[in-house]
């Protein structure tokens, strides 16, 4: 009897499925990443629930966001915005802007709890957004003290500006994903995975035609393409310069560029269920 060939389905094809399902992940090499065993180890699937956030949860939202978005986004960290932990004022009223939509997302886990209350560990946070909008907040943004942030968001809001998203695609209203977060300790776990998805299902559901990211780093933006989101433009960094030439947010390798991008959605039940079991 050839051993061999008859284990070979099962170390090429089950077994791969196994780990996937246990939470192990490909690194470059194809060995499964050791880490994620102990990650999962600690913090299982089952412990992590997913709940709409409402306006009682933007402090501990914003207690999420101080130790992880604030200091380890891209452009956050290119324009040296806040250190872990410390807050933002700029940031955290647009972040409380968003929560105000209702549309947002969190992740919690339901086994670690402080003082009685979850501990969040993921949020996305997505918000309404009109014609016209983007062309006031630009506006407001010189009055803002907050150097950085004025640097984050002249890129973001001229960006879109420039490269309409309303006037292409002739609609009213659209769902803006603003803020994709994922504690430190809970990442490669597939949270944002979820917290995307899960945006995608509350557009649909409220009726939205068309979603927008602004994804700045090569893991957000590979995340929304999986879930079915186009790139509509795109910002080099390099390419983001004050009058002398000088490269004005210095982002850290490897990601090189922010990427717009756009998901139109047709309704219809059967395409949500598909969403769903995606
Ligand atoms: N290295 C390699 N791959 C990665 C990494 C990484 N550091 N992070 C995510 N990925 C890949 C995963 O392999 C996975 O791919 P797969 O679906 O093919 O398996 C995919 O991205 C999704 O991974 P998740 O586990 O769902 O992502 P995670 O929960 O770790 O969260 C996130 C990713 C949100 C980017 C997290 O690292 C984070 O919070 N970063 C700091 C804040 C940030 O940059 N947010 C996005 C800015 S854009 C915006 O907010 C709209």
């Amino acid at each position: 009897m050839d051993f061999r060939r008859l284990t070979q389905p099962l170390v090429q094809i089950a077994l791969p499925q196994i780990l996937k399902h246990a939470g192990f992940q490909r690194s470059a090499t194809g060995i499964p990443r050791f880490k994620n065993f102990i990650t999962i180890r600690r913090y299982s699937y089952s412990s992590m629930e997913y709940k709409m956030i409402g306006p009682e949860h933007c402090d501990q939202v914003l207690e999420h966001l101080r130790r992880n978005f604030f200091a380890d986004e891209p452009l956050n960290k290119a324009a040296g915005l806040c250190q872990n932990g410390s807050s933002c004022a700029a940031l955290e009223s647009h972040c409380a802007e968003a929560i105000l939509d209702r549309m947002s997302v969190m992740a919690v886990d339901a086994k670690e709890q402080e003082q009685g209350v979850c501990k969040v560990v993921g949020v996305v946070l997505n918000g309404i957004l009109k014609p016209g909008d983007t062309a006031k907040a630009l506006s407001k943004l010189d009055t803002n003290d907050d150097a950085g942030f004025r640097k984050i968001f002249d890129l973001l809001h001229r960006h879109n500006l420039k490269y309409n998203l309303f006037e292409h695609f002739d609609v009213a209203c659209m769902f803006d994903v603003r803020i994709l977060s994922v504690d430190s300790s809970y990442r490669g776990q597939g949270i944002a995975n979820e917290l995307v998805k899960r945006s995608v299902a509350v557009a649909r559901k409220n009726g939205f035609r068309l979603l927008k990211a602004d994804a700045t780093g090569i893991f957000s933006q590979k995340i929304f393409r999986s879930h079915g989101f186009e790139v509509f433009s795109e910002q080099p960094y390099s390419k983001y310069t004050d009058v002398d030439g000088r490269v004005i947010l210095p982002v850290e390798a490897p990601h090189i560029k922010m990427q717009q991008l756009y998901k139109a959605i047709c309704g219809g039940a059967d395409q949500d269920e598909k969403e769903q079991s995606r």
